[in-house]
């Protein structure tokens, strides 16, 4: 029997999992709507649509936090959910090929590996690779053989920053910065400078469709809470005030790109040198965050085409093309009747 696999990139903020069977990549929010404490009400998209919505007996929430699994039963049912629906309920012995974030401790990363093992999903075989890995191989780069690849992903509450060569992991760090942290900064200019409580929906909505604004010479229309009469209000927000606010919060994520290309050995800086920085991640679409990579760096920015998926395009070429599997390895050698 030819055996289906999964490629599965968990991210914080959205669940992409790639199904061999199918060829297709599902995308969905990584959220669960849980109901008296332990009835799943919802998950994915539809637990989103709850969330700053809910009453108070629905907990909505996100599984993981700063790209770790912060709640391993609840992303659990997430994930069997997820997997049952693609397989209509067949999904025994199916392989599993999962992203994981390389700057995080031992026990963070074998977490990923638990979370399949034991989700219910009858897994035969379980393989890692390296998030940042499967960036480069989603992006179109041969990582087996590129030297000097430098990945900035920028997610939802992570950015990681890897310099790849010749199919390993030179250089890799975490931070605890996405693009959830750009709409708390849009969601704190607006209510410094105009007095008006917005949700983090709305925040991400300007975000998102900056640029559309900016293009049009308009300014920012939101719908929030004014602070002083507790009244729903409509205000228009200048866009300078929001770029300023991308701007600082930028500057973190370009300052530490900056500390990783001090410590790239040389040889390996010329390669970066030469092809520049490759940016992935759902944040990689945020307007100016290039251009601001580019001025505190001076080098080329390559946006990845499929930001929020780049990762799971990537699982996908190790599951289709024996010459990447090599990038793949187990972190229990699981026996097959275990
Ligand atoms: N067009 C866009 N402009 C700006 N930001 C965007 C755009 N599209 C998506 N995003 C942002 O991308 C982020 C989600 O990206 P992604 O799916 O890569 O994160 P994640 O993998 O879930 O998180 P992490 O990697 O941090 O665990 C969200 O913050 C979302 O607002
Ligand atoms: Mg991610």
């Amino acid at each position: 029997m030819s055996s289906i696999a999964f490629g599965i990139d968990l991210g914080t903020g959205n669940i992409k999992i790639y199904f061999s069977a199918k060829d297709m990549i599902v995308n969905e929010k990584n959220m669960v709507a849980v109901m008296k404490k332990d009835i799943l009400f919802a998950y994915g998209d539809s637990a989103y649509d709850m969330y700053e919505k809910a009453p108070q007996n629905i907990r909505v929430s996100y599984p993981l936090v700063n790209g770790v699994i912060a709640d391993i039963g609840n992303m659990s049912s997430v994930l069997n959910h997820f997997i049952n629906e693609l397989t209509d309920g067949h999904s025994a012995g199916a392989d599993y090929y999962v992203s994981v974030p390389t700057d995080v401790t031992e026990v963070e990363k074998r977490a990923f590996y638990d979370l399949i093992k034991d989700s219910g999903v009858k897994p035969r075989k379980i393989m890692m690779v390296e998030k940042s890995l499967a960036d480069g191989l989603g992006m179109g780069i041969d990582v087996k053989t590129s030297q000097g690849a430098l990945i900035v992903d920028v997610g939802f509450e992570t950015t990681e920053i890897s310099v790849l060569s010749l199919g390993g992991i030179v250089l890799s760090k975490l931070i605890k910065q996405g693009g959830r942290k750009f709409d708390d900064a849009i969601r704190s200019v607006v209510r410094r400078e105009f007095g008006l409580v917005i949700g983090e929906k709305t925040a991400e909505q300007v975000k998102i469709s900056l640029k559309e604004i900016e293009d049009k010479h308009e300014p920012a229309v939101v719908y929030g809470r004014d602070l002083v009469t507790g009244l729903p209000v409509e205000r228009s927000i200048p866009t300078d005030l929001i770029d300023n606010a991308i701007a600082e919060t930028a500057s973190t994520i370009v300052d530490n790109v900056k500390l990783i290309l001090e410590r790239t050995p040389p040889e390996l800086s010329a390669d970066i040198y030469r092809k520049g920085i490759y940016l992935t991640g759902g944040t990689a679409a945020l307007t100016h965050l290039d251009e601001l990579i580019v001025k505190g760096t001076a080098l080329k920015v390559n946006k990845s085409e499929n930001p929020q998926e780049s990762a799971a395009y990537g699982l996908a070429r190790v599951i289709k093309d024996h010459n990447f599997r090599s990038v793949a390895y187990s972190i229990n050698e699981m026996s097959e009747d275990a």
